[in-house]
């Protein structure tokens, strides 16, 4: 028996956020450049999404490009934005019949005018689409997007909009990117590396973690079913004991 088949459909996680690590690694391993395993992890990437799609998983958030990711050399930058670039532009038919919903969080004026522009016009035309919504994290930081939302609030709290009592869990929530979705309910690593790297912080409180030594090019949807099914077996107590929840 598949995993996919073992798994609870009533009890899916609503979210799940994916680091997806060791592109650079697998295509080291295979004497390859670096950006052959970008390019293979896009295949992975295509793969995910299409299972997570055929399950109903309603938001799936992957750490595409990080702000620490700028230092690497100028040449592999380059070469993922122009991957960031052909994918979307070759997966938008793809997202538009299956449904999908293209999101992007991060600090995106950052991004190379071509790679914003292919993605704002990709968002703009999937924004009607209401099955799964593929955020894609890029020049992402959760320490700036925290900054971010504490500038915000500060300056309603100057103009007088808001009160600083009144400053609660769900105001610093709203001013976060990730705003209109619910917070992630199982976070993915790949590559046997057990860190968060700065990603979604605040948002992964709850959230059951997942570590697979799998490099990220290797990954598949029924890896992607494998994480689900052992999520299923965990038992999430949200601090309280588990008399209290049977
Ligand atoms: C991490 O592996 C991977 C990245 C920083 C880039 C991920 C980008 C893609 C898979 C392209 C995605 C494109 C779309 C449209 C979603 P690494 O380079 O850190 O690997 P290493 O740890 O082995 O060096």
């Amino acid at each position: 028996m598949g995993f996919k088949d073992q798994i609870d459909l009533s009890r899916l996680p609503e979210h799940i956020a994916i680091i997806m690590d060791g592109n650079g690694r697998w295509a080291k391993g295979k004497g390859k450049l670096r950006v052959f395993g970008h390019r293979n992890g896009v295949v992975s990437v295509r793969d995910v999404v299409e299972g997570a799609g055929e399950i109903g998983v309603k938001y799936v958030t992957l750490y595409t490009f990080s702000s620490e990711n700028w230092s690497r050399p100028r040449l592999e930058v380059s070469a993922i934005m122009e991957l960031m670039i052909s994918t979307i532009h070759k997966e938008i038919n793809n997202f538009m019949k299956n449904n999908v919903r293209l999101n992007a969080i991060g600090e995106l004026n950052m991004l190379p005018e071509k790679c914003y522009r292919e993605l704002t016009s990709a968002m703009e035309r999937t924004s009607q689409n209401t099955g799964l919504v593929l955020t894609l994290a890029l020049s992402y930081s959760s320490r700036r997007e925290i900054v971010s939302a504490v500038k915000n609030i500060a300056s309603k709290v100057l103009s007088g909009e808001l009160n600083i009592d009144q400053i609660n869990e769900e105001t610093i929530e709203n001013n976060l990117y990730t705003s209109a979705m619910p917070d992630p309910e199982l976070m993915i690593r790949t590559s046997g590396e057990y860190r968060i790297s700065n990603y979604l912080l605040w948002q992964i409180a709850y959230a059951e973690l997942y570590f697979t030594a799998k490099l990220w090019p290797d990954f598949r949807r029924e890896d992607f079913f494998e994480a689900i099914v052992d999520f299923q077996k965990r038992e999430r107590r949200f601090g309280m004991t588990s008399e209290q929840l049977n």
